[in-house]
């Protein structure tokens, strides 16, 4: 059975304070709530990442995750995060390749590979981002761009690594704007990944991989997007910061 995942991606936002009481709202949700069979992963920037991992404590279900990690194991490389560090803390998951470091910091599929290579060396899950520009989309070409993107990060890895991985499919134009995919666009692409794998890796891998949605999915729509066979959560940026939107989500399987 594939695993149902609901990832919250904080991005550069959040205070000590912030964030303290963010995660012990979505803790205490969690629990009286009675929320079961979803997977919750928790994503805040570095500094947080101790301190909201305490407040979790063993609440099985709930898992922490960073949003980047350093493509090299340890060294003189001022600023970086490697995995092995995150790993020592705690972390369980980490975003690779989201679009926004892909933009802002240049990193091709290259380096995410590596990236990736290290994660899973050290046992961190990556959760796997892939998704089209508005431009790509209007050309049509947005099943290609992100199979691509899948090839050249992903496809080198053995069958064994592979089917540690998550998917996030996140269509650029719908980050952040509040223009969501539709249900069918998501299913749509989800669909279009899982055949990409299966290509590579089999059937059963392909239908054993989490592929989670992205792009201002929030309590309104989550519902439909969830109830699509080929989408198995979200990756939720805006709606994460708010403790009853992200528990609301969470809830929405
Ligand atoms: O990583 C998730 C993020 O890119 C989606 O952001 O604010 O559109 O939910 P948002």
């Amino acid at each position: 059975m594939r695993k149902k995942i609901v990832a919250g991606n904080w991005k550069m936002n959040m205070t000590f304070d912030e964030g303290q009481k963010l995660t012990s709202e979505i803790v205490n949700m969690y629990k009286d709530e009675a929320i079961q069979d979803v997977i919750v992963v928790l994503n805040p920037p570095f500094p947080h990442i101790h301190p909201v991992k305490k407040l979790v404590g063993d609440i099985p279900g709930i898992f922490i995750g960073a949003q980047n990690c350093s493509d090299k194991e340890s060294g003189a490389f001022t600023g970086e995060v490697s995995a092995k560090i995150l790993a020592s803390f705690g972390v369980d998951y980490v975003i690779l390749g989201h679009s926004e470091r892909r933009e802002y910091f240049k990193e091709g599929n290259e380096l995410l590979a590596t990236k990736v290579k290290q994660a899973l060396a050290h046992g961190l899950t990556p959760i796997f981002c892939c998704g089209e520009s508005l431009e790509i989309r209007t050309a049509g070409t947005h099943e290609s761009n992100v199979k691509f993107q899948l090839t050249e990060s992903l496809f080198g890895l053995s069958p064994e690594d592979f089917s540690k991985v998550v998917i996030a499919y996140e269509p650029i134009w719908a980050i952040g704007t509040g223009k969501t995919a539709t249900a069918d666009q998501a299913q749509e692409m989800h669909l279009a990944l899982r055949r990409h794998i299966a290509s590579k890796y089999g059937k059963e891998i392909a239908n054993e991989t989490s592929i989670l949605y992205g792009g201002s999915a929030n309590p309104g729509n989550a519902k439909e997007l969830f109830s699509k066979p080929d989408v198995d959560g979200g990756l939720i940026g805006g709606a994460s910061l708010k403790s009853r939107d992200f528990t609301d989500i969470v809830k929405s399987f």
